[in-house]
């Protein structure tokens, strides 16, 4: 049955894009089934004026399972010492993005832990690579927290966009995510130098994480109204067996399209991924995720023989295809929900 309130809450959210907290939480914890699919129907008709029935394809190459920080959540921090470790030279990740780019591929995200055999320069010297030899392509760089010099300097070489998770805006939740060193002051502090550079900047958190409230998760949305990033990426927490979270209960596909359904509402024009880790807690997750208004999938271009490495959480997807397969894979899946892939950069309306 729906519930009156929260139909005129839904209504209310897309109407002016903001609730008091009060709302938003009532809209996290009291959705009926009706309340969902009339969120989620909102929520398509929202992506729909902005973006058509356009899917955008982001093509996945994680260059390095090697970390210097020890994030307790996750599957390559430092002191998982079963960890398997490589990284990629400047001439396999050219590689991937000259199979990338005959597949389709027209933005190449790279992602890595914070590897520190990379030089600034190195990083800038593969960004110019890839834009001289596709520079009809768009480079995310998601490499985590630098100085604002080095974000400088990897823009001044090509890279346009930055994923950065703020995990968890509350600064008594981040501490029990993270060791003391790491600290949401330094996170935002990217984000904002990240944002004034000029990048297109996505941030985002893991639904379900531990210890995480609906009054954390109302402190995100509203931090995210204030930052205003281009994209948001949220996927569920899942646990990894050799990290100190290894007996935590994961997140759920429930919670997290319930979330990115509210997400559309509150930004309407932003770039929305259903990602993997929602792929990995439900076989469907990705297709729930675009039809609750995501609108980006990002298929893994990452050589086969490393990808089982890359391993955040376990039970991870896609370790086991080549490209040209998880590519395929991918489109099949988009076109049974009615929306389908394009070959296009997918920037965010305002940097067209
Ligand atoms: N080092 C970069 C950084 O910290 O932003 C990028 C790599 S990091 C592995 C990318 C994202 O993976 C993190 O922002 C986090 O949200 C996600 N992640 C890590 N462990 C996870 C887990 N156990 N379950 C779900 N997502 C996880
Ligand atoms: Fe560094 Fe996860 S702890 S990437």
């Amino acid at each position: 049955m729906q519930n009156r309130n929260n139909i005129n809450r839904i209504d209310a959210l897309r109407a002016d894009t903001t609730l008091p907290a009060e709302d938003l939480r009532a809209l996290l914890l009291s959705m009926t089934q009706e309340d969902e699919e009339y969120l989620y129907r909102n929520a398509r008709e929202v992506r729909e004026q902005y973006y058509g029935k356009d899917v955008y394809l982001r093509g996945l190459i994680e260059f390095s399972s090697y970390c210097r920080n020890d994030c307790y959540y996750c599957g390559i921090r430092r002191s998982n010492e079963k960890a398997q470790r490589y990284h990629l030279t400047k001439a396999q990740i050219l590689e991937c993005t000259d199979t990338g780019y005959a597949l389709g591929f027209r933005t190449f995200v790279l992602q890595s832990g914070e590897d520190l055999s990379y030089s600034t320069e190195e990083i800038c010297d593969i960004v110019r690579a890839i834009r001289a030899q596709h520079p009809d392509c768009a480079v995310t760089l998601s490499i985590g927290e630098k100085t604002r010099a080095e974000y400088e300097a990897y823009y001044d070489a090509g890279a346009q966009r930055y994923l950065l998770r703020q995990e968890t805006s509350n600064p008594g939740h981040y501490g029990k995510l993270h060791p003391p060193e790491l600290s949401i002051e330094n996170r935002k502090r990217c984000l904002q130098d990240l944002k004034e550079i000029g990048y297109q900047v996505g941030c985002g958190i893991m639904v379900g994480s531990p210890w995480q409230t609906p009054d954390n998760v109302i402190e995100d949305l509203c931090y995210m109204k204030a930052l205003q990033p281009q994209m948001i990426g949220i996927g569920p927490f899942i646990h990894h067996k050799d990290t100190p979270f290894r007996n935590m209960p994961d997140g759920t596909l429930t919670d997290t399209i319930h979330l990115l359904g509210i997400l559309r509402l509150m930004f309407p024009d932003v770039l929305l991924p259903a990602t993997t880790a929602l792929g990995t807690i439900h076989p469907l997750g990705r297709e729930k995720g675009i039809l609750a208004g995501a609108n980006v999938v990002m298929p893994n271009l990452s050589p086969k023989g490393v990808r089982a490495k890359y391993m955040l959480y376990d039970g991870k997807i896609c370790t086991g295809d080549e490209a040209a397969e998880c590519r395929r894979c991918m489109e099949r899946r988009i076109e049974s929900t009615g929306y389908h892939v394009v070959v296009s950069r997918g920037d965010h309306p305002n940097f067209r």
